[in-house]
């Protein structure tokens, strides 16, 4: 068959089925392992590679987003593995990796708690770009299963603890970096398919307020942080104002945005 009458069937398809027609380009690049600029010197697939593409397109065509799928996900430049027990890494948080970078250079930050792990990828990134002695944790043996093996295959060294928050973490830190789920329970329910149907539960109940684990995170921050300790949070667009007011007790530094030009990472200091 040739690709490009199935590009465009396909695109066809997933704009009428109000899937993002970008994923057929993603979809197929992934099935047939070619880069999607080496795309365009493709002209004939196989009945085999025909048959890959299309058991993808269906699962797409039922919600399922595209790194699920293929298991894999970009972030910061690295791959990822991901499957249902984590949450796919978001554009968005790459924010939080610049920032906690910046910080950790600028001031000589030697040690980092990165709390709520799910795939590894913050403490991954941050450690491969400052070399920080990197701790991570998450309650979700699943999930810290999967951040190890992100950790081994982008070779950056991180420390994986088992821990309901900071239940087993016995040690201060110089940065505490955290995407918690931040979720209003009964939000849950109206987020699109792809995220309420496939990433873990687990991952987006931020309780009845959305801010349960901010709370737990602003009372026991400050026994796990070194003098000058650093917070960086990662926040929902309109939280701003209610994490400020949980970490009163804090210094707040900043709010930076993301590339969408949402609030996105709180900066606090002891
Ligand atoms: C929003 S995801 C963030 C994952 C990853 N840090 C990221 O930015 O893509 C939140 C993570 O918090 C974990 N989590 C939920 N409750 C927790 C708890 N009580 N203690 C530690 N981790 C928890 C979930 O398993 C999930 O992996």
């Amino acid at each position: 068959m040739k690709l490009q009458q199935l590009k465009t069937q396909l695109k066809q398809q997933f704009k009428l089925s109000n899937v993002d027609v970008c994923d057929v380009d993603f979809i197929i690049a992934e099935s047939l392992n070619v880069s999607r600029t080496n795309l365009v010197f493709v002209d004939e697939i196989s009945e085999n590679q025909h048959k890959k593409i299309m058991r993808a397109v269906s699962l797409r065509l039922n919600k399922m987003p595209v790194d699920k799928i293929f298991k894999k996900a970009y972030f910061c430049g690295l791959n990822f593995k991901v499957n249902k027990s984590v949450l796919s890494p978001r554009q968005d948080s790459e924010v939080l990796v610049g920032k906690a970078a910046e910080i950790i250079n600028k001031k000589q930050l030697k040690t980092m708690l990165d709390l709520c792990t799910g795939s590894g990828c913050l403490a991954v990134a941050i450690n491969k770009r400052t070399n920080i002695k990197t701790t991570a944790t998450d309650v979700s043996a699943r999930a810290i299963k999967i951040a190890k093996q992100n950790a081994q295959t982008n070779m950056a060294k991180v420390n994986f603890v088992l821990s309901d928050m900071f239940k087993n973490i016995h040690q201060k830190f110089d940065l505490i970096v955290s995407n918690p789920p931040y979720i209003p329970t009964k939000d849950i329910a109206l987020l699109d398919d792809e995220v309420k149907n496939f990433d873990p539960m687990k991952a987006l109940d931020g309780g009845l307020d959305g801010l349960k684990f901010y709370k737990i995170i602003a009372q026991n921050a400050k026994s796990h942080l070194n003098k000058n300790g650093y917070v960086l949070l990662e926040i929902g667009f309109n939280q701003q104002q209610q994490v400020k007011q949980i970490f009163s007790d804090y210094t707040f530094i900043e709010c930076v945005k993301d590339l969408g030009g949402n609030d996105r990472v709180m900066v606090f200091k002891i």
